[in-house]
């Protein structure tokens, strides 16, 4: 199963939501891929990775053998590389998918990840994919690609508006490309519960219609000290109340998961289907 976590907004938690539930999964026994399609490469450095470094088995290296005419081409299974976690794995970003955004737009090469994910479906039982803050060639490839969605929500009156164009860009993705794509939920993060405001904002995105997922993430600095430490809080602090939060969300959405028979659609769309109309 792939679980793609997107949000076009800046900052929401996207990449600490993915390196946190993809560790859940791979401390879980379950084999694990992270797939970074951020050219900023959070996901890949917070795991221990320098997209800087020399690395030939990067995502954009991916892409680009399906553009390159005279290249030898390096078989799928052979991208994903160690983390230093037990059961996980990830192919990093690199700064080199900048460059070849155009070229991949330019000859439609939009389902080549979904057709990568697809041979590596036999090795790994969840995938996750982290994503750019806009939606791009690499988001929209990776919606494409993905089977469950998790909307990453900060509490914040941009963000309300952000869920909005959001559903608009989902809706018309999910018509021409991936009618198949469950939106499992908005995670909400950085939550404060002593604050008025956040439960009020939260209450206007329930109104749309969206599945709110529990529990709430807070707001701690432990999660910036784990991205310094470049060590997935919940390995980093795992008696901390946030990395409980998380292994909570983990258990929910797999408990969820195991409900629904195969990848694909699932009730929870209706609440996005009920926030287009
Ligand atoms: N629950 C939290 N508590 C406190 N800080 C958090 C929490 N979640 C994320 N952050 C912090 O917020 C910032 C943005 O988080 P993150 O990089 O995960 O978001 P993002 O959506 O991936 O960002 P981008 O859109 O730039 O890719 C980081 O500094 C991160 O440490
Ligand atoms: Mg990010």
């Amino acid at each position: 199963m792939r679980r793609i976590i997107f949000n076009q907004k800046g900052g929401v938690g996207k990449s600490s939501i993915s390196v946190n539930l993809a560790a859940l999964s791979a401390a879980s026994g379950k084999k694990t891929l992270l797939i970074d399609l951020d050219i900023q490469g959070n996901s890949s450095h917070y795991l221990g990775i320098d997209i800087n470094a020399k690395n030939d088995k990067t995502v954009a290296d991916l892409f680009d053998q399906t553009v390159s005419w005279f290249s030898v081409s390096t078989p799928i299974k052979q991208f994903p590389q160690p983390t230093a976690y037990e059961n996980l794995d990830i192919i990093p970003s690199s700064p080199r998918l900048a460059a070849l955004e155009p070229e991949l737009e330019r000859r439609y090469k939009i389902y080549k990840l979904r057709e990568a994910l697809d041979e590596l479906e036999s090795e790994y039982e969840r995938i996750y994919i982290d994503t750019p803050p806009n939606l791009n060639f690499y988001s929209k490839a990776g919606l494409i690609a993905a089977h469950n969605l998790l909307i990453p929500f900060d509490c914040d009156t941009f963000s309300h508006q952000a869920l909005l164009t959001l559903m608009d860009n989902l809706a018309e993705l999910r018509d021409d490309h991936n009618r198949n794509l469950a939106l499992e939920g908005v995670v909400v993060n950085m939550f404060n519960a002593q604050a008025k405001f956040p439960a009020q904002i939260i209450e206007r995105v329930r109104e749309l219609g969206l599945p709110l997922l529990e529990p709430f993430i807070p707001q701690s600095v432990k999660m910036k000290e784990s991205h310094y430490h470049q060590k997935p809080l919940v390995h980093f602090a795992p008696q901390h109340k946030l990395a409980q939060h998380f292994a909570e969300l983990y258990a929910r959405l797999e408990s969820a998961e195991q409900q629904v028979p195969s990848p694909g659609m699932s009730a929870n769309n209706e609440g996005a289907k009920a926030a287009q109309s």
